[in-house]
């Protein structure tokens, strides 16, 4: 699916928030469960320490926090919201969804909601359908969150999969806006990889072998990532009618330093507009987006004007980019 946003209303990211667990898991630490080390998580990641929850916190304990402030961001307040989006595969459980019940505790009392399941692009997912609704007249004013906390379907003794992801949310506001912020969305799947990246037994489906945690093809997906973070920028800049050079802020995916590096060199963006913070937290999968954003924010790349690309990538096997100006003033 690609398309450029000429048909609706002109549409902004207006609130931006985030949360991550206190919890700082490094390398190290990792290195007395499994058989691995400081120096092969940095060289073949990049990844230096990560977040993760504690046994009774769920994914709402991050979810809450990041959408508090990208409400407190936007000025507005939960009852303000008629549509409700958590982006996640590890909602707090199945039914009912993480979206109702954020929905609940933020007062969204008239908000539709419901929790959607794209793997790691699922942030890129939620913004795109909000943008729809919205453009379209549907929905006033939505909150897309993306977040998971994958540390709660980890295996302890599996280094290929241990070592690489973290918790994280983060939380974004959608609404009309007086300037265009979204210029346009590319997303795809591919079913067929879906294997590479799976949790067989974690829903309807028996298997003769389940598992409760996260299996990885780490090679087929490191291929995959490399392709598509590039196929899916390429297109969605050529549809929109921009240059790579035009592009201020690049927010790619945060899996792996080495992906991020291919991407960034093969599309040709200057590191300096590349936000990178896989170091501090791995792969936290829908929140990884957000998460880059709000450093970017931060440190001062993100400003009113600027033109902002992301890419995401994950199980599914999905990807997905959005094309925006920056529309929303400093904090
Ligand atoms: N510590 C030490 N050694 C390890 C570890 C570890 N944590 N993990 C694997 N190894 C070993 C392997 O067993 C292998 O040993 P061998 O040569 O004796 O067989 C060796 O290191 C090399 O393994 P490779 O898999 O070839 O290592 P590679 O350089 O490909 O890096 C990695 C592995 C980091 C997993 C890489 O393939 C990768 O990043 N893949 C993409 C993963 C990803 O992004 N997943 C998330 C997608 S998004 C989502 O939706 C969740």
């Amino acid at each position: 699916m690609i398309g450029a946003a000429r048909n609706g209303l002109a549409v902004s990211i207006t609130g931006l928030g985030v949360c991550v667990p206190d919890r700082v898991v490094t390398n190290d630490e990792l290195a007395q469960h499994v058989d691995t080390s400081d120096e092969w998580i940095m060289e073949r990641t990049g990844i230096r320490e990560r977040r993760m929850v504690t046994r009774e916190q769920a994914l709402s304990d991050l979810a809450l926090p990041a959408a508090r402030d990208a409400l407190a961001d936007a000025g507005v307040e939960g009852k303000d919201i008629d549509l409700l989006i958590v982006a996640t595969v590890t909602p707090d459980m199945a039914f009912p969804s993480t979206g109702a019940l954020l929905g609940a505790a933020l007062g969204a009392v008239d908000a539709a909601a419901y929790d959607l399941s794209a793997g790691c692009t699922g942030f890129m997912y939620g913004i795109a359908q909000a943008y729809g609704m919205v453009a379209a007249g549907l929905s006033k004013r939505a909150l897309v969150v993306g977040g998971d906390v994958l540390s709660k379907i980890l295996d302890w003794e599996d280094r290929s999969t241990l070592v690489l992801f973290g918790d994280g949310a983060g939380a974004v506001v959608i609404e009309p806006a007086p300037q265009e912020g979204f210029l346009g969305f590319e997303l795809g799947a591919d079913g067929a990889g879906g294997a590479n990246l799976w949790l067989p037994g974690s829903g309807s489906r028996v298997f003769d072998d389940p598992d409760k945690y996260v299996k990885m093809n780490g090679r087929e997906v490191f291929r995959f990532a490399t392709r598509v973070l590039v196929q899916s920028a390429e297109a969605l800049l050529e549809q929109c009618g921009v240059s790579i050079d035009d592009v201020d802020v690049y927010v790619p995916h945060q899996a792996n330093v080495r992906i991020i590096d291919h991407a960034t060199k093969k599309l040709g963006v200057p590191s300096e507009r590349v936000v990178v913070n896989v170091d501090r937290y791995g792969n936290t999968s829908s929140g990884s987006i957000p998460l880059a954003l709000a450093d970017a924010r931060a440190d001062g790349r993100l400003r009113p004007g600027s033109l902002v690309l992301m890419t995401g990538m994950g199980a599914g096997l999905t990807w997905g980019s959005a094309l925006m100006r920056w529309t929303k003033e400093a904090a």
